[in-house]
């Protein structure tokens, strides 16, 4: 996982490299750290949060220098210590400075560390990372970029890294493969990031490097080649990543600004692609693939995490939407198994960064195996995008953090949008069409009256937060709700909570129900609503204390429950765009009562690219 920043150019690195790693703390947080040329190499390590690193390097006297290398680790190989945290360097005694950030896993580590070890090497962490600058150091003849291209046709994994050595004062290497890595063009400077919310404060030109290349960046120019130096011209594009996206803008979690910031952002997952006068769809990134999406018989969504609950959702919708038969799988899951994929099967990648490692796994997998891949993605130009055949953009801005909401809410909203598309060239009326698209419009307002429970989920959450066991119990659609809401919560406050669907809770979860235990129900009207209202019975006579997220005017489900949660109807493909909020909220109030820490809990990662 990990962020990477480097900078080179005329500026004091320090403070860009900090600000930048900073930005990328969501990406891994266990541990930092930074090299700036300096007359020679300084390196400053701590386990830990970034500001941490900070205060290392001003009671270190701080680093002066216009070269360096920054990173921020979310441990996979060697614990979270201070001798693993990067940057590494090569061997003491038979190298040469050469010092390295890496994201991503060398594969073949244990074999060149073999090797290396036989070669006279010591290494001093026991991490991947170290592996690749001892095989650096081992190659350099004088010209670093002619060295990382030997070491890196030696390797085999993901990688996004950065590489600076004291014999070369004005170079910068970078190379990936697998991992992201966008190199930020400013006037006489470069600053290269994991990804863009660390470059835009100082520049907005910028290029993901292609992958499989590698580049060297000197103060005045820069040049890209493949591994086996074939010239590369990058596409120098404008960055799609606004400054003050990226700030708190006064809230105190960018959980609870991403939370609020869902019906704006679902605004523009809409806009100028849905027109409930005319029951058209128009969706641009899926222009030119009419035929071959007419012919689909069969669609498998993959994700991971919440983009997973998502899929789950688009897949009900494809079922009911389109009448297509629709599966949804774990993406991990699907690519280690002997997956069918025959003749008019559609597979859809599901994922908020692009990047998902597992995701990325599986789409290769589907490609592989011959079957039509569609991107829904939020991070524009990630590599999920890039690699599917067509896709449709979510478009809810930089989601920041870790627990994700409105990617969440976009995903949903994006897969709802493609199933009518779909459906409409199918068998769906016009009529219906219009319908649906007139309540697909209606659902930011929904949200945002939903929002206005703010205080009132605060005032019921303060009720069970020292409960360390919940059930999120929901049906159909609301389904993966449950199981979203019950990630929500322990991920981000560490209470015990499972979800599932709410007739299975009598096969055994049931026994867990004792004296006022919280247990969510996600009860809306629709065709389960009546089941629904069973299961709240069992659970009510076994003393568990429900919690509801109901229909705006159910009294009934009010009376039966201890808190209820009121949202605006929306027909039952659509429900959970607004279900989930309420469970959005009670986590996060939830988190902020235990004292922990909401945008960063403990042992995550925003973005996973490792398998
Ligand atoms: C991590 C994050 C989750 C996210 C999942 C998939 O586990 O902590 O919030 O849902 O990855 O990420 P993606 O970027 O593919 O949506």
């Amino acid at each position: 996982m990990c962020g990477i920043v480097a900078y080179i150019g005329n500026r004091e690195a320090a403070p860009i490299l900090l600000e930048g790693l900073k930005r990328l703390e969501y990406r891994g947080y266990d541990s930092a750290g930074v090299a700036i040329l300096d007359g020679g190499m300084k390196i400053a390590r701590t386990v830990g949060r970034v500001a941490k690193l900070e205060q290392r390097i001003e009671e270190l006297g701080g680093y002066n220098g216009t070269l360096g290398i920054a990173h921020t680790r979310w441990a996979t190989h060697g614990a979270v210590t201070e001798r693993n945290a990067h940057p590494h360097r090569d061997d003491e005694k038979l190298g040469h400075g050469i010092t390295v950030i890496h994201n991503g896993i060398i594969e073949n580590h244990t074999a060149l560390r073999t090797w290396l070890t036989s070669h006279g090497h010591l290494f001093k962490s026991e991490t991947d990372t170290e592996v690749l600058a001892h095989l650096i150091g081992h190659l350099y003849e004088g010209d670093l970029l002619a060295a990382v291209q030997k070491a890196l046709r030696q390797v085999t994994g993901a990688y996004a890294i950065a590489v600076i050595c004291p014999a070369e004062k004005n170079t910068l290497v970078v190379a990936r493969k697998g991992s992201p890595l966008i190199v930020g063009v400013g006037d006489d400077e470069y600053v290269v990031a994991s990804d863009g919310s660390a470059i835009v404060a100082h520049t907005r030109q910028a290029f993901m490097l292609a992958d499989g290349c590698i580049a060297k960046l000197s103060r005045e120019s820069f040049n890209t080649v493949t591994l086996d130096d074939v010239p590369v011209t990058p596409e120098v594009r404008e960055l799609d990543i606004d400054l003050a996206q990226i700030e708190l803008s006064g809230f105190d979690h960018y959980m609870l600004k991403e939370i609020h910031e869902q019906p704006d952002a679902l605004r523009t997952t809409l806009r100028g692609r849905v027109d409930s006068s005319t029951g058209e769809i128009v969706l641009g990134g899926l222009a030119g693939f009419e035929r071959e999406l007419k012919r689909v018989r069969r669609i498998v969504l993959m994700g991971q995490g919440t983009a997973l609950h998502a899929c789950m959702v688009g897949r009900m919708m494809f079922e009911e939407l389109a009448k297509i038969h629709s599966e949804h799988d774990f993406a991990s899951e699907f690519r280690y198994r002997n997956p069918i994929v025959e003749e008019g099967t559609l597979t859809i990648f599901v994922s908020q960064s692009g990047e998902t490692a597992d995701s990325i796994a599986a789409l290769h997998e589907a490609k592989r195996r011959g079957a039509m891949t569609l991107g829904f993605v939020n991070v524009v130009g990630s590599s999920i995008s890039r690699e599917t055949d067509a896709g449709v953009y979510l478009r809810v801005g930089p989601e920041i953090g870790v627990a994700s909401t409105k990617a969440f809410t976009g995903q949903v909203m994006v897969a709802a949008m493609v199933a009518l598309w779909m459906g409409r060239r199918r068998y769906l009326s016009t009529e219906t069409v219009t319908n649906y698209l007139r309540a697909l419009e209606s659902v930011p307002s929904a949200i945002e009256r939903t929002l206005q429970l703010g205080d009132h989920i605060k005032q019921a959450t303060s009720r069970y937060v020292d409960r360390e066991n919940w059930l999120f119990l929901g049906r159909g659609v609301n389904y993966p709700v449950a199981l979203e809401g019950a990630l929500k919560l322990k991920e981000i406050s560490y209470i015990h909570a499972e979800g599932m669907p709410a007739a299975e809770m009598k096969h055994g979860p049931i026994a867990l129900i004792d004296e006022g235990m919280p247990v969510v129900f996600i009860a809306t009207r629709n065709s389960q609503y009546e089941k629904v209202l069973s299961n709240i019975e069992e659970v009510r006579s076994r003393g568990g204390h429900v919690i509801a997220v109901a229909t705006e005017g159910d009294d009934h489900v009010a009376s039966l429950a201890k808190e209820t949660f009121f949202v605006p109807d929306l027909p039952e493909p659509l429900q959970p765009l607004v279900t989930v909020v309420p469970l959005q909220l009670l986590a996060y109030h939830a988190a902020v009562m235990r004292g922990k820490d909401v945008d960063k809990p403990r042992n995550l990662a925003k973005s996973v690219t490792v398998e």
